[in-house]
């Protein structure tokens, strides 16, 4: 088995770390790209030529020619989004087909009932709000778990089958609804018309890609799992309960694409060069002031997924380095540099101090009580969108970059200057796909 150029690409913060434009420079010298988590709560960019794609359920290899791209068994799976995105990708001239898409058909099928299901308990939950994505995911999850009201993408081979879960199920949760909300009842022959239609079109990308992965790795093709999330956001180690409803280090690859655990192969962990945070939850760097609003206007930081301002604050180097231990990450691709230009002074947290006690170990939980503990090192005034290598970095930047690199004790094997493809200088990196 040959399963050592296979790459992983997992997020180290809060999401939106800048994974798309990652998995892109990787996606060319890779046979196939998987996501494994997650669902249409993520947004990953990718700019192109000067067009820019947002991607929720397509892996971002779509954009790249002899690529197949793997919806694997642990997303959860939105057809009407994911039908979207392909009509959308078509207009504007990228071919996108069975040949190359294939949906696990033991995915998870997000249904109106979960969309509508998490608009309603964020409604209710007041201060506990989660400040969910709204797709639909933790209920879909939740499903899943609870078996007998889950439908999987498998189920629209039969539609016949497909009209009778569909119509038992929104018969149950009409009543749940009901009962727990005073809600409207949903339709459900509407429903049932409606993913008779979506498992139409969809048909000849639903397959078994479990099995046509593990070939892969027999024939030695190259596999690059794209993570989705940030691993802040994992639900048993991120910072529970504000997190999402799925396994989104690189320790859920095998289990949401049915590879072997050996198959991540070398482990990217994507950083920004500061830290944002979209929805609820602890955030100790978080600066709710001209800092902030300065990094949210210079990194137009607004959600890919709902347009929300993100919460910005300083790099946590102490959160980092706890998230780059859970994936056993072996380099960095560090993102978002250029937005720092201008400040005259730039903070990282080293690590926390709680009830007057600097920790020893990293925990999440005790982050919503946690006062960072800072060291300040100099800004450069130059704006660096043009840098290709990192001689021409100002020295300060390459200063941030040294001091990131020992505070996590790992390289940084790629700088992002700027959202395009060529923005992205190849520093300490092992992988070919990115010298
Ligand atoms: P993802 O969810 O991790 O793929 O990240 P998003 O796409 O949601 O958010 C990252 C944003 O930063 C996108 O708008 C990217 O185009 C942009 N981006 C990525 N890398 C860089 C970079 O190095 N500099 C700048 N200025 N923008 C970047
Ligand atoms: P990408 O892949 C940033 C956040 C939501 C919310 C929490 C739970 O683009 O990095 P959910 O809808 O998943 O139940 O919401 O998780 N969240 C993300 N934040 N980037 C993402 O994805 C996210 N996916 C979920 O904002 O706080
Ligand atoms: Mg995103």
């Amino acid at each position: 088995m040959n399963d050592s150029r296979n790459v992983t690409v997992i997020g180290l913060q809060w999401g939106d770390e800048g994974k798309g434009k990652i998995v892109d420079a990787l996606a060319r010298r890779s046979r196939y790209v998987a996501r494994y988590c997650g669902g249409a709560n993520a947004g990953h960019s990718v700019n192109v030529a000067g067009e820019r794609f947002a991607l929720h359920l397509i892996p971002c290899g779509i954009l790249h020619e002899g690529v197949c791209n793997v919806v694997g068994n642990g997303v959860v799976f939105d057809p009407a989004c994911a039908l979207d995105e392909v009509h959308h990708l078509r207009e504007r001239g990228v071919k996108v087909s069975g040949a190359n898409l294939r949906v696990s058909k033991a995915a998870h099928l997000v249904m109106p009932w979960h969309k509508r299901e998490d608009i309603l308990r964020e409604g209710r939950m007041g201060d506990g709000k989660i400040g969910t994505t709204a797709r639909g995911i933790g209920p879909c999850y939740a499903d899943k778990a609870h078996r007998s009201t889950a439908l999987r993408v498998g189920d629209m081979l039969d539609l016949a089958v497909l009209r009778e879960r569909i119509t038992a199920v929104a018969a149950f949760k009409n009543a749940a609804f009901a009962a727990l909300y005073g809600a409207d009842p949903l339709d459900p022959a509407a429903i049932a018309d409606e993913y008779v239609g979506y498992a139409e079109e969809l048909r000849e990308m639903i397959g078994d890609t479990g099995s046509l992965l593990r070939r892969a790795i027999a024939q030695g093709e190259p596999i690059l799992f794209e993570g989705g999330q940030g691993s802040m956001l994992d639900i048993d180690h991120g910072t529970y309960p504000f997190v999402t409803s799925s396994f989104v280090t690189a320790c859920g690859v095998a289990p949401g694409t049915g590879v072997p655990p050996s198959a991540v192969g070398r482990v990217v962990g994507v950083i920004k060069a500061y830290a944002t945070r979209v929805g609820a939850g602890p955030f100790p760097t978080e600066q709710a002031n001209e800092t902030g609003h300065y990094l949210r206007e210079r990194g137009r930081e607004y959600g890919t997924t709902t347009g929300r301002p993100r919460r910005c604050g300083w790099f946590d180097a102490f959160a980092v380095r706890y998230a780059a231990d859970l994936s056993g990450v072996h380099e960095f691709a560090l993102s978002l540099l250029d937005v720092l230009s201008g400040l005259d002074e730039i903070r990282v947290c080293t690590g926390y101090r709680v009830g007057g006690q600097v920790l020893e170990d990293f925990d999440p939980v005790v982050m919503a009580a946690a006062e960072p503990v800072y060291e300040t090192l100099p800004g450069w005034a130059e704006e660096i969108g043009s840098a290709r290598s990192y001689a021409d970095l100002p020295a300060n930047a390459q200063r941030y970059v040294a001091r990131i690199e020992e505070l996590l004790g790992r390289s940084v094997g790629t700088i992002g200057v700027g959202p395009d493809r060529e923005q992205l200088i190849a520093h300490n990196t092992q992988l070919e796909g990115l010298r």
